[in-house]
């Protein structure tokens, strides 16, 4: 797969930050059940608010056709465009309420985030690809896997190895060939004042 998606920092990163993006072409290659193990163990040992680790994954491999079919059905039209080409899908789902007192925790979605921002780190290591999507039907998800009031199914992930998007539809071949744009730090990195730019960063 040669399309150039590497960052192009203004300041150095490490490799692995660098070369994670989110490919809309897999290649039709399964991920091991054991690089997928090490995946949601790097999950488990995210950082979370009070160590609550709120998140729940459903997955779902083309090994079983009929398990992924359904859990491609949970996410809105036009991700399942391109995601069915994934070997894996999951629905990435989170607890609102502390599961110690049931108050509702703040950090729920912060901590998801976290966890599937920490796995795709691990990905990344072993030459997978990670694409995240909020365009799912929660609902639908809720019915399908009897997922719990209180627990919020909010993102789908689709794993693969990044292929050529030349066999693409033309609207996702040009998302996968355009170049990737990010804000400058001056834009978001402030000192004393939202909004204005820290000297750390001029
Ligand atoms: C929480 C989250 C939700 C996203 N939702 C979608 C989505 O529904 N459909 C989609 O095609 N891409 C989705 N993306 C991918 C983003 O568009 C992508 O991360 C962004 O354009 C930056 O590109 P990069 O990941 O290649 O650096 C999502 C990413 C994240 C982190």
């Amino acid at each position: 797969m040669n399309v150039p998606k590497q960052a192009t920092p203004d300041h150095p990163i490490h490799e692995l930050v660098a070369k994670r993006w989110s490919p809309y072409a897999f290649e039709d290659r399964p991920v091991s059940d054991s690089d997928l193990r090490s995946i949601f163990e790097a999950a488990r040992w995210a950082a979370s608010s009070y160590n609550e680790q709120p998140w729940a994954y459903i997955v779902a491999t083309k090994a079983q056709p009929q398990e992924f079919e359904l859990l491609l059905s949970c996410l809105v039209e036009g991700n399942q465009g391109w995601a069915k080409a994934a070997p894996v899908l999951a629905i990435g789902c989170t607890n609102l309420r502390f599961s110690r007192n049931g108050k509702p925790n703040s950090a729920a979605l912060h901590d998801l985030g976290l966890a599937s921002a920490t796995l795709t780190v691990e990905a990344s290591s072993r030459g997978i690809f990670v694409h995240q999507m909020i365009g799912i039907l929660p609902e639908k998800a809720r019915e399908i896997y009897h997922i719990p009031e209180g627990v919020q199914p909010l993102t789908g992930l689709a794993f693969g190895y990044a292929a050529d998007p030349k066999a693409l539809p033309d609207a996702f071949r040009d998302r996968d060939l355009a170049p990737r744009t990010r804000k400058s730090l001056t834009e978001f990195v402030f000192s004393g004042e939202f909004g204005a730019t820290s000297n750390i960063v001029k």
